[in-house]
């Protein structure tokens, strides 16, 4: 798909700004501070209404204002098998701060939208921020939302099934910690916590259902994602010996490859007094986390900052293609700061890759990083974006 316009009101250092964007490569350019990462971020929060950057919807929301707004004219692929091709749609995302909370209106071509997984997949993007390194160097909760996120997008029902899990496991370890509770009160009575038992096998039924489909989506998902990770990364290092994988380390022992339900009813099984005794749960998705491996070396542990750079740029553009390869729509590739720490062949070398999707967005502070590359090139100052490649006709 392509983004064929734009406008921002009152996001971030935007006042007003209208835009219009080809097809292709778009380079923004512009020295610090200017406004580029936030118009990268305009288009994810049009994706999914939040932003990868910051939690706070308020914080989007110029300073001294109380509402802001995003449009976007989006152009759907000709690679569609639908029918759909060339098909436009609007998208509107208006959100306003009332009192401590923030009201919010979505509408696709005019129609507002009551449901976030409606909004969802109306325009896909796969961006990668510098931020993003948390990936490899952060907690496993970071690992997780990437997990989470990235497979909502192409099956909303995922973000269903994430919800679900979470209430019920919070529901089974607020259970979990009155048994404690009451076992610690009558301690020389009763050690067994009869009542409740029942409530606590639902919760366990419910716990497995949602949790191994969670499992089993991650599963797949790194399944068919490891040999394009592979490849782009190959490609991208110019080292043939070492392979870029990801290990999934799943919450739940599961060592005779046996169905994630099963397993996972197994471990509920085996946990329960560890489960009883510590008031939470100790098997399940929620305890997931990957392993970046470069070869046999752990890239978290190891792995040089250059390294670790190389290997989630990989893993973005990897990830866009599996979603074209999943949704038949080409996503908009957005890329910040991407090209500043690479040398001259890898830069042309992620450049080609990008050229390869409908539309792809690329920030950078040097316009001498995008030269002898078929992009069109745009200028960010203080909040304002100029068209320089118009100018230059003109
Ligand atoms: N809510 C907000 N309201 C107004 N201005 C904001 C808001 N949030 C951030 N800014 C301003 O936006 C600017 C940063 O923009 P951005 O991060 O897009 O810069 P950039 O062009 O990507 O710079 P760099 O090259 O350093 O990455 C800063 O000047 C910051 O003060
Ligand atoms: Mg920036």
């Amino acid at each position: 798909m392509v983004v064929r316009s734009l406008h921002l009101s009152n996001f971030r250092n935007y006042a007003s700004q209208d835009l219009t964007l080809p097809p292709g490569l778009v380079a923004l350019t512009g020295d610090n501070g200017q406004g580029k990462t936030n118009l990268l971020e305009a288009l994810c929060v049009l994706s999914t209404t939040k932003s990868p950057l910051i939690e706070r919807d308020r914080d989007l929301i110029r300073w001294e204002q109380r509402q802001a707004r995003l449009e976007a004219e989006i152009e759907l692929s000709s690679r569609m098998a639908s029918g759909r091709e060339g098909e436009r749609r609007h998208l509107f995302y208006d959100w306003r701060l009332e009192g401590n909370s923030v009201a919010r209106e979505m509408r696709v071509g005019g129609v507002p939208q009551s449901a976030i997984a409606q909004w969802l997949g109306q325009l896909q993007v796969v961006a990668f921020f510098p931020h993003d390194l948390v990936l490899i160097t952060g907690d496993p909760s970071e690992r997780r939302r990437f997990l989470n996120l990235e497979l909502g997008k192409t099956r909303p029902s995922h973000f269903a099934d994430a919800a679900r899990y979470r209430r019920v496991l919070q529901q089974r370890n607020a259970l979990l910690k009155y048994f404690l509770d009451r076992r610690g009160k009558s301690q020389s009575t009763s050690g067994e916590p009869n009542a409740g038992l029942g409530t606590l096998s639902e919760w366990n039924r419910q716990l497995v259902t949602y949790g191994a489909r969670i499992l089993e989506q991650r599963t797949q998902f790194l399944h068919e994602l490891a040999p394009i990770l592979a490849e782009v990364h190959r490609g991208l290092s110019g080292i043939a010996g070492q392979t870029l994988t990801i290990e999934y380390v799943a919450g739940v022992k599961n060592a005779r490859d046996e169905s994630w339900s099963r397993a996972f009813g197994t471990a509920l099984e085996a946990d329960y007094d560890t489960d009883l005794r510590r008031g939470n749960t100790q098997s399940g998705p929620h305890r997931d986390d990957l392993v970046f491996w470069l070869g046999s070396m752990d890239l978290r542990r190891f792995g040089s900052q250059g390294q670790q750079r190389l290997a989630v740029l990989s893993l973005k553009i990897a990830l866009a293609r599996w979603v074209r390869d999943t949704t038949g729509e080409s996503p908009i590739l957005l890329l910040d700061d991407a090209l500043s720490e690479l040398d001259g062949t890898r830069r042309a070398l992620v450049l080609q890759h990008a050229s390869t999707f409908e539309q792809s967005i690329l920030t950078a502070t040097d316009e001498t990083f995008i030269h002898g590359a078929p992009a069109h090139v745009f200028q960010v100052a203080a909040g304002r974006v100029r068209d320089a490649d118009y100018a230059d006709i003109c």
